[in-house]
C-alpha cells in the first residue's frame, strides 16, 4: 500500500484524476470500477473537467458500480444510478450500454449477481478499482464481518452506515437496509486500486485499514493483501496514522527511485 497525503481534498481529487487519466492513456478501453457517495465528488468534477477540454475520452470505457440500494428506482434522487448519472455520466462521452450498475430492483438478487460478475470478467476484469471508505472500514457495502474472499451479494447494511447516510435522505427511516455490493474478493482481483479518504470522521478507520491488522471486522484491511493499492488522503483523515513519518518519506524519495 502506498499512502499519499494531498494538502487538500481539491489536491487530493486531481491526483486521483491523473491517476484515471494515466489508465485511459495506457488503455483507452480500460475497465473502470466506480464509487458513489461524497468522497469522489471532487474526483468526478475534475474528470469532467478534463472531458470537457479534450484531454479525457470515454468512448471506448467500460464502467462497474460497487454497489446500488435495495429498492429504490434508477429515478431516485439517492440512487446510485441517479448519482452517477447526475455527477459522471452525463457530462461524459461514455456509450450508455458500456456502464454497469447493480440492479437495485431486480426480481432475483442471486442470478443478478452472477451475471454481475461474470460480466467483469467477459470485460476482462477491472483495470482501476476507485474505493470511499465508509467510518466503520467498509469498502463497497462490505460491512464489518464479510468474508475478505465474498462477491457480489446482498448485504445488510450495519445501523453505522444507515445513521452515516441518512444525511442524504429527508430523514433515517428512509434509508434503505439492504444493498447489494461487490464482494472484497471481487474488490481485490481489480488489478489498481485507488482508495480516497477526507475528513476527520474517517480518520480512525483509514488508520485500522492501513495499520491494523488483515481482518474482516475492517474490510478495506483487506487491500494490504492487494499488489498495487495507492491511498489518497487529506490531513485530517491522515491525523490517525503512527506511520505517517514514513510514507511522507517515501513519497519525497520517490522521484530518485530506481526505475527499473
Ligand atoms: C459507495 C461505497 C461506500 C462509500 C463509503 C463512504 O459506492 O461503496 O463504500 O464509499 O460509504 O461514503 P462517503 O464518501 O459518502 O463518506
Amino acid at each position: 500500500m502506498e499512502v499519499i497525503v494531498a494538502k487538500t481534498p481539491a489536491d487530493m481529487a486531481s491526483a486521483a484524476a491523473r491517476e484515471v487519466a494515466n489508465v485511459l492513456n495506457a488503455k483507452p478501453n480500460a475497465v473502470l470500477g466506480m464509487a458513489t457517495g461524497s468522497t469522489p465528488l471532487g474526483l468526478y468534477q475534475e474528470l469532467v473537467r478534463l472531458h470537457k477540454k479534450g484531454e479525457l475520452d470515454f468512448s471506448h470505457v467500460t464502467t462497474f458500480n460497487l454497489d446500488e440500494y435495495v429498492g429504490l428506482p434508477i429515478t431516485h434522487p439517492q440512487s446510485y444510478h441517479y448519482f452517477m448519472h447526475e455527477h459522471l455520466f452525463r457530462h461524459i462521452n461514455i456509450p450508455p450500454q458500456n456502464v454497469h450498475i447493480p440492479s437495485g430492483t431486480t426480481t432475483n438478487y442471486r442470478a443478478f449477481c452472477e451475471w454481475y460478475e461474470q460480466r467483469i470478467k467477459q470485460c476482462g476484469g477491472i483495470d482501476l478499482q476507485i474505493l470511499g471508505i465508509g467510518t466503520d472500514g467498509h469498502i463497497g457495502f462490505n460491512e464489518p464481518g464479510s468474508s475478505l474472499t465474498s462477491r457480489t451479494r446482498l448485504k445488510t447494511l450495519a445501523r453505522q452506515t444507515i445513521d452515516d447516510n441518512a444525511r442524504f435522505f429527508k430523514n433515517r427511516d428512509e434509508v434503505p437496509i439492504y444493498a447489494i455490493t461487490m464482494g472484497v474478493g471481487t474488490v481485490l482481483e481489480s488489478k489498481e486500486i485507488v482508495l480516497l479518504a477526507n475528513g476527520k470522521k474517517k480518520a480512525e478507520a483509514i488508520a485500522a485499514a492501513v495499520e491494523g491488522p488483515v481482518t474482516s471486522m475492517i474490510t478495506a484491511s483487506a487491500l494490504q493483501l492487494h499488489p498495487s493499492t495507492r491511498v489518497y488522503l487529506d490531513e485530517e483523515a491522515a491525523s490517525h496514522l503512527k506511520m505517517r513519518e514514513y510514507f511522507d518519506w517515501v513519497q519525497e524519495k520517490k522521484p530518485g527511485a530506481p526505475q527499473a
